[in-house]
Parts: structure tokens; C-alpha cells; sequence
């Protein structure tokens, strides 16, 4: 018998992290959340409504009208996010939200919004959550945790890729500058900054496939289910 845990993957943006949890919970038959997802979304909301980010009292109200799900697609083996019962998940991907949700994603207001639900997805375990602070704020016991990496350049050819296959108009520098800024703003911010748990476990995936990497992630991940 192998007991329920909660696997936690941060890094740094485009590294690979949801791949490699999607994989996870796939193969362990665990639900994974994209929290990342949550906070592209409520960008997407503040965009819509013009919500001033510097007006405290107005964020706390635009949050009440705010409400996040995650519904499973089984045409795409994937779960989707919906805002206010409207399915976003392709919305939220474009460089207009990505330009924003750091700054979004650094109030105070908004991730004690956002880290809430998350922590409540965990009550029963058997969950793969991805993100920026899920090691370190979020599931602070988590049994598994791993903090991934990978070359800059990498990441922006990786995220490039991605994009392209939507909006061909986009150029790599814009990916660039994407990346590096949400980089420095995640990782810089006052509250719940992008860090490596102490117990995490570093994953570079520069040079490797995405089965290599699988592979160390779940022998990882089996080690830490055995009841002891
Ligand atoms: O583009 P990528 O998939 O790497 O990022 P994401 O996971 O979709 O997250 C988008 C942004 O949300 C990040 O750049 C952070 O600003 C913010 N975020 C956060 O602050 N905390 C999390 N746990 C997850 C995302």
C-alpha cells in the first residue's frame, strides 16, 4: 500500500513544470493544479474590468466578483479554468495576460485570495501543484518537492515555440523580455517571493527529455509514498 502525498513543483517561468506535473499526477492517478493558472485568470479579470492595481480597496472589491474552477475536459485529458463560470484556459496563455500577472501575482490581497483555495485543494492529499511559492507558502510539509531550472535560452526557445503556434506575429525578443521580467518581479517581490524550498529538490532539465526527467520525478515520488 502506498500512502497519498502532496508533490510540489516551483521554478522559474517555462522550465517545464507543468509538463512534468501533468505527467505525475497522470501516471499516479492524482489531481494536478496549474496555480499559475489562477493568477493569469485573475489578471484576466482586472484587464476586463480595468481595475486600478494601485487602489488597494479596489482590488479587494474586484476580488469578491472573482470566482476560479478547475473543470476536467476529457477531450483534452486536461483540467481547464473557468472564471465566472466562462472557460479561459486558452485566453489566459497570451502574451497580453503574461505582460501583466506578475504584477497582478505580487498583491498582497490577491494571493492570500488565490493561496486559500489552493491550500484547501490539498485537504486529502494525492494532489500534483505547480507554481512559484507551493513548496515554500502553500504546502510547507509537502512530501515531495521540486524546484526546477533550466537554461535561460531554453526556456525562451521552449516558450517561443509555444506562442508562435497561436500568434505567429510574435518574435523571440518579446518572449525574452517576458521571461526575464516576470523572473525578476516573482522572484524580487515582498510577499511569497520565487525561492527554493530548503527541502526541495533541484531539477535541471537543460539537457534532458522529458522521459529522462519523468522518470527521476517518479522514482522521487515512489520513494516518498512508502509507508513507513
Ligand atoms: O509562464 P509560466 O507557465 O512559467 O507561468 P505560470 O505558472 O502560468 O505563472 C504565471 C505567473 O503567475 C508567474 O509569472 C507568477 O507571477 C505568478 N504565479 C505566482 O506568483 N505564484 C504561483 N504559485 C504561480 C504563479
Amino acid at each position: 500500500m502506498a500512502k497519498k502525498i502532496i508533490i510540489t513543483i516551483d521554478g522559474w517561468s517555462s522550465c517545464g513544470k507543468s509538463t512534468l506535473a501533468k505527467q505525475l499526477a497522470k501516471e499516479l492517478g492524482y489531481v494536478y493544479v496549474d496555480s499559475g493558472a489562477m493568477y493569469r485568470a485573475i489578471t484576466l479579470y482586472f484587464l476586463r474590468n480595468n481595475i486600478d492595481l494601485a487602489e488597494k480597496k479596489e482590488v479587494k472589491e474586484a476580488l469578491k466578483s472573482v470566482s476560479l474552477e478547475f473543470v476536467f475536459n476529457p477531450k483534452r485529458n486536461n483540467s481547464e479554468i473557468y472564471l465566472n463560470g466562462e472557460n479561459v484556459e486558452y485566453l489566459i496563455r497570451d502574451l497580453v495576460i503574461a505582460e501583466k500577472v506578475s504584477d497582478v501575482a505580487a498583491i498582497k490581497e490577491v494571493r492570500e485570495f488565490a493561496v486559500a483555495q489552493q491550500k484547501k485543494m490539498g485537504d486529502k492529499k494525492g494532489i500534483v501543484m505547480d507554481g512559484r511559492d507551493i513548496g515554500t507558502v502553500v504546502f510547507p510539509k509537502a512530501e515531495l518537492k521540486i524546484f526546477m531550472t533550466a537554461d535561460n535560452a531554453v526556456r525562451v526557445q521552449r516558450r517561443f515555440k509555444e506562442l508562435y503556434d497561436k500568434n505567429p506575429n510574435i518574435t523571440i525578443d518579446e518572449v525574452k523580455n517576458n521571461l526575464e521580467m516576470r523572473d525578476y518581479i516573482d522572484s524580487n517581490r515582498e510577499i511569497s517571493p520565487l525561492r527554493k524550498a530548503k527541502d526541495a529538490i533541484e531539477l535541471d532539465n537543460t539537457s534532458l527529455t522529458e522521459k529522462e526527467q519523468f522518470n527521476k520525478a517518479f522514482s522521487w515520488a515512489k520513494e516518498r509514498m512508502k509507508i513507513k
